[in-house]
């Protein structure tokens, strides 16, 4: 039987530079979809997995996560004297979710860097590895998908999606065994490459960000050399780990939001709004009410 997923990586150490000024002072990870932050989100769908401890790759500007997810005692105390029960449970909920730890990136070398930064953290034991960035709506939960592909086939499981060929060149992408497509949606990765030119993707499934990994994935990162913007990428890694082990890929089914781009973001908080009980009604309205049709800043 395959070990049980733990742990859960978030790399969170990026500088967020699509998101200037607002990520000037704080980080991309705290903006709001509605009133809960980007990567609440993504330590919810751990905790609703089964993972019991967090990882959290940080560096510098990123404090406010590790406030976010602490007990604040002046909060509390204010809101328990105001007799605020409700914000004062949601803001216990928080802390209370599940055992953080943290560790610092001190360069922002690449994702595949910001994992290998881990490695004492996790120890020998497969993890999970979520990136805050895309925000799925799904049941059972993306990574909860991945970790059951994971525990039948006792492989490294990668999350992957299908996206239109002009969008392929932002991604990873793999190529698949012909004879393995295992199942459903479950996939034996035959290649992997980063960001391919659209003419050169060796198919449209493209990775998106959800792992489960295994622990030799660290002396591959580690053999991983950094390529032509210094960064040492994932892909690359799971590329030489894919010359000693079988890798998977699974199709996640799902509603992903990809909230690092300006418009994904935007997308986003529409579509988590129109499912809130106390705004969707009114909300709504207020979008049937806007003339779409009219010219850009008119509207
Ligand atoms: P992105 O490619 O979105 O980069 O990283 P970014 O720096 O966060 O954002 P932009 O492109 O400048 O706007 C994907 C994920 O990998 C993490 C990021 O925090 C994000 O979760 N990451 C990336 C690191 O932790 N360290 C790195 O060196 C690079």
């Amino acid at each position: 039987m395959a070990p049980i997923v733990r742990k859960a990586v978030f790399p969170a150490a990026g500088l967020g530079t699509r998101f200037l000024p607002a990520t000037k002072a704080q980080p991309k990870e705290m903006l709001p979809l509605v009133d809960k932050p980007i990567i609440q989100y993504g330590i919810e769908e751990a905790v609703s997995s089964g993972v019991d401890n967090i990882i959290l790759v940080t560096g510098r500007g990123k404090n406010a996560i590790e406030d976010h997810f602490d007990v604040s005692m002046e909060l509390e105390t204010f809101l328990e004297a105001r007799g605020k029960r409700d914000q004062l449970d949601e803001v216990r909920k928080i802390s209370n979710l599940i055992n953080f730890a943290y560790v610092r990136q001190g360069e922002p070398l690449g994702l595949g860097h910001a994992v290998l930064v881990t490695r004492v953290l996790v120890g020998e034991e497969p993890f999970a590895v979520i990136l805050g960035d895309d925000v799925i709506d799904a049941n059972p939960p993306a990574i909860k998908q991945l970790v059951d592909v994971f525990e039948r086939y006792g492989g490294p499981v990668l999350a992957v999606e299908r996206v239109p060929r002009d969008q392929i060149s932002n991604y990873g992408v793999i190529a698949i065994e012909p004879t393995a497509h295992i199942g459903d949606g479950i996939y034996q990765v035959r290649d992997l490459v980063e960001k391919p030119a659209r003419e050169d993707a060796p198919s449209d499934l493209a990775i998106i960000g959800r792992y489960v990994l295994t622990p030799d994935i660290f002396p591959a990162l580690a053999a991983t050399k950094s390529d032509g913007t210094g960064e040492i990428q994932l892909t690359n890694g799971l590329r030489e780990l894919l010359r000693s082990r079988p890798i998977y890929a699974c199709e996640v089914k799902g509603v992903r939001h990809d909230t690092g781009n300006k418009l994904g973001y935007l997308k986003a908080v529409v579509y988590f709004a129109l499912r809130r009980p106390d705004l969707a009604d009114q909300f709504a309205t207020y979008l049937a009410s806007l003339d779409l049709h009219a010219p850009a800043g008119k509207r």
